[in-house]
């Protein structure tokens, strides 16, 4: 029986009555492994350095809410009222003076809004993919996307990444392995800035090669860049838009630079794409919310908002310092990780013979959360991997998280001493090279 409080069991599959009824797209969808633990590792006592929240806490929530009072008063039958499936007009001209920071000439009109980029990644893969096509996207990847591709039955095939992000070589080699076996590739995902959740940057060397390679063998590229202005050093790098715009696709996002709760995101498209596009968000959502539409671009022209970007960065920059110095103090031989220069995440590797999915509830009791390598792949890989985010808790809980998380490590080193190899599946195979073991 569940006890008030706590989270309902989830029955086994075949007790769902339903089962027999779902579309067969609907077996790729599982919930994420931090999903499963999220009612415990969401209490105040476990420091959670699992999942990529803002620190909200740097808005200036007063002069927002008297922002959205006025705009609510004065341009209230407007913003309540459904408005059209390719945004409002204002805002998508707001959003290439955004893109321009990052080298991008986008037209207006060729701008979809949509409700995070989370449905732009959504829209993209229900416009581009039927099942069994491929999506080669970098390993690891982002969670969230290796979800849309799984919904539409989509292969994902994963190119290992090194310290400078996506390695040219190994993406042409996918490629021509996936031509050999008469595989239909549909476009490489990339996440090129601060990825989410290896931490690296592809370098500005190897872009013009990866989009070169891309055209050679007619795939498109869908360029996911929700932390490009997230550089600790105010720096930015050319988006891969900027130098293809005719064979890329690219999504952004307000969630990382302003509120994630508003849900406004964008794709930027070529324009035969774009329509498609906009007749697959109308038929989701008829129009994005036209009332968070129109906050944001109020916020783009009363408020300081690249100074926000840069009170932002200035608050990532302090905990990617507390995780670093926690991981040099705490973690144990054998650990490695890669020192991001942006954006929310670090990507770890533990010593050998720990699997990090076997041991989140473990760590989960001992007041710690992370995601486990294995969610950012679709094979199987990252058993020892795991994503430590520093975007939202204080520097001083981001130490303890991570000393918490080395004594578990720690812990289970000493029972794989003992008794041999931590539970859970141990990989027969190479494990793909981490950024920083490449
Ligand atoms: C790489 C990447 N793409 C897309 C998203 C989704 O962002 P949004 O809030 O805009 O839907 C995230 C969120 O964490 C992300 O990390």
């Amino acid at each position: 029986m569940t006890m008030p409080g706590q989270p309902a069991k989830q029955g086994p599959r075949s007790l769902d009555p339903h089962l027999r009824r779902y579309a067969a797209r609907t077996a790729g969808m599982t919930a994420s492994e931090i999903r499963a633990l999220f009612a415990v590792a969401s209490r105040p006592e476990v420091v959670s350095l699992a999942g990529g929240m803002p620190h909200l806490a740097a808005l200036p929530l007063e002069s927002l809410s008297a922002e959205i009072g006025q705009l609510v008063a004065s341009e209230g039958l407007v913003a309540l009222q459904y408005g059209s499936a390719h945004g409002v007009p204002l805002l998508r001209e707001q959003i290439c003076d955004v893109m321009a920071l990052e080298g991008i000439n986008g037209h207006p009109d060729d701008v979809v809004v949509t409700v995070g980029s989370q449905m732009g990644l959504d829209m993209v893969t229900r416009i581009f993919c039927d099942p069994g096509d491929v999506v080669i996207a970098e390993g690891p990847s982002y969670v969230g996307a290796l979800g849309s591709f799984t919904a539409y039955q989509a292969k994902v095939v994963h190119v290992a990444m090194d310290a400078d992000g996506l390695v040219p070589s190994l993406l042409r080699e996918a490629l021509e392995a996936c031509k050999r076996a008469g595989q239909r590739v549909k476009f490489l995902y990339t996440i090129p800035n601060f990825h989410n959740p290896a931490g690296v940057t592809l370098a500005v060397s190897r872009r013009a090669e990866i989009l070169e390679i891309c055209r050679s063998y007619g795939v498109l590229v869908v360029e996911d860049n929700p932390y490009g202005l997230l550089g600790f050093d105010g720096q930015t790098y050319p988006a891969l838009r900027s130098m293809d715009p005719d064979n890329v696709v690219y999504l952004g996002s307000f969630s990382k630079t302003f509120a994630a709760g508003l849900r406004v995101g964008w794709v930027l498209a070529p324009h035969a794409v774009r329509e498609k596009l906009v007749l697959a968000a109308e038929s989701a959502t008829l129009c994005p919310p036209t009332l968070n539409q129109m906050i944001v671009s109020r916020y783009l022209s009363t408020q300081d908002w690249k100074g926000q970007i840069k009170t932002y960065r200035e608050a990532y920059r302090e905990r990617r310092d507390a995780a670093i110095s926690a991981l040099e103090q705490h973690m144990p031989q054998g650990s490695t990780w890669n020192i991001p220069d942006g954006g929310f995440y670090v990507w770890v590797t533990v010593p050998e013979g720990i699997d990090t999915k076997a041991m989140l509830p473990r760590a989960v009791t001992a007041r710690v959360a992370y995601a486990s390598g294995t969610g950012f792949y679709a094979d199987g890989f990252g058993s020892r991997q795991l994503r430590i985010s520093y975007c939202y808790p204080t520097p001083e809980r981001i130490r303890e998280g991570v000393r918490r998380l080395a004594n578990v490590i720690e812990e289970e080193m000493q029972l794989a001493a003992t008794f041999g190899a931590t539970p859970g599946r141990q990989l027969s195979g190479p494990q793909t090279p981490s950024p920083d073991t490449a």
